[in-house]
């Protein structure tokens, strides 16, 4: 039988916790991340096609390049050129229904990369392709792509790459606040937060990963898990966007057990007690907040998986 089509779900994720380190030489700077999937979903679809070419649905579709710098595209040729090295591939049309923020610190990008990468290695039928081998072409992508083939509640270290998952049990509660057509450059925050550092004298040490929040984890204490959220990179993100303070403000004030920018921004993370309160919470936040697209998300959810194949005898 041969494969027409695959589609992949996948996953957006949080950071928890995200501890940055010194710059290093090759301009990553050392991390320690808990790093968290939540039940927002893009679906990437792969199938044989003439050129290679990406195309685009959902809310934030007109935000995603659709040319030869799209990650999902970039990530299906690096699987094609270790193909070709047996035999030659065909070039795909990749589908991406989008419904995670772009550009927003949720990962949408190296979620659609980790999702071709699956997807390809399944329509080419490449199971000499170890998964191994499969998470050390994800770091060369990106270094949140790693995570992504994994989800659930991990630790990232590295540069964010190198995942230990964590023992979590239970759900999250989560409501997300994405600004309309507001986005941050990942490279441009970790500079800024180099500058902040720099103007106060800031000794940086290597990141740790944080107990009390892994504790929280194992415990799935809610108001812990709340009282132990940080990022190292939020204030950077509010210095570049300082809307960011009045929405974390907002949502503590409207009843969030507790809020974090999420990774390098700006989407911000409220967590929470169960799905009532984020719905009382979004209400709130859209009525009351600042302006934004405001989400619902539980978490840990499963990294990429297989959901859909199409064949013909
Ligand atoms: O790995 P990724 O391509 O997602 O990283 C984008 C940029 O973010 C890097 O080029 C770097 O400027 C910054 N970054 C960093 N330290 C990390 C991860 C990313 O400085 N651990």
């Amino acid at each position: 039988m041969t494969t027409d089509a695959v589609t992949v779900r996948v996953p957006g994720k949080i950071n928890l916790g995200l501890f940055v380190g010194p710059l290093r030489e090759d301009g990553y700077h050392e991390l320690s991340t808990v790093f968290h999937a939540v039940s927002l979903f893009d679906h990437v679809t792969v199938q044989p096609a003439d050129d290679w070419s990406v195309h685009v649905t959902g809310p934030f579709a007109d935000r995603v390049p659709t040319d030869g710098s799209n990650l999902a595209m970039v990530a299906a040729r690096t699987l094609a050129a270790r193909r070709q090295r047996r035999a030659t591939v065909p070039p795909v049309r990749i589908d991406i229904d989008k419904q995670i923020p772009v550009a927003g610190g949720m990962a949408g990008g190296s979620a659609d990369a980790a999702a071709a990468l699956v997807a390809c290695r399944e329509l080419w039928t490449l199971d000499h392709i170890e998964n191994e081998l499969l998470e050390t072409m994800a770091a060369s992508l990106g270094s949140d792509v790693p995570f992504l083939l994994h989800g659930g509640t991990a630790i990232g270290s590295g540069r964010g790459e190198q995942i230990t998952p964590v023992l979590a049990r239970g759900e999250l509660h989560w409501v997300l606040w994405a600004g309309e057509g507001l986005t941050l450059s990942t490279p441009a925050v970790y500079v800024e937060l180099d500058r902040l550092r720099e103007e106060r004298g800031t000794e940086v040490g290597a990141p740790e990963p944080p107990g009390d929040l892994l504790t929280a984890l194992r415990r799935m204490d809610t108001d812990a898990v709340a009282a132990t959220l940080h990022n190292d990179l939020q204030e950077a993100a509010v210095s570049l966007h300082p809307i960011l303070a009045e929405v974390l403000e907002a949502g503590q004030e409207l009843g969030a057990r507790g809020g974090v920018v999420s990774g390098s921004g700006p989407t911000v993370a409220f967590l929470v007690g169960s799905q009532a309160q984020a719905i009382d919470l979004s209400v709130g936040l859209a009525a009351n907040g600042p302006t934004g697209e405001i989400l619902r998300a539980m978490g840990p959810v499963p990294g990429t998986q297989l959901v859909h194949r199409v064949g013909q005898g």
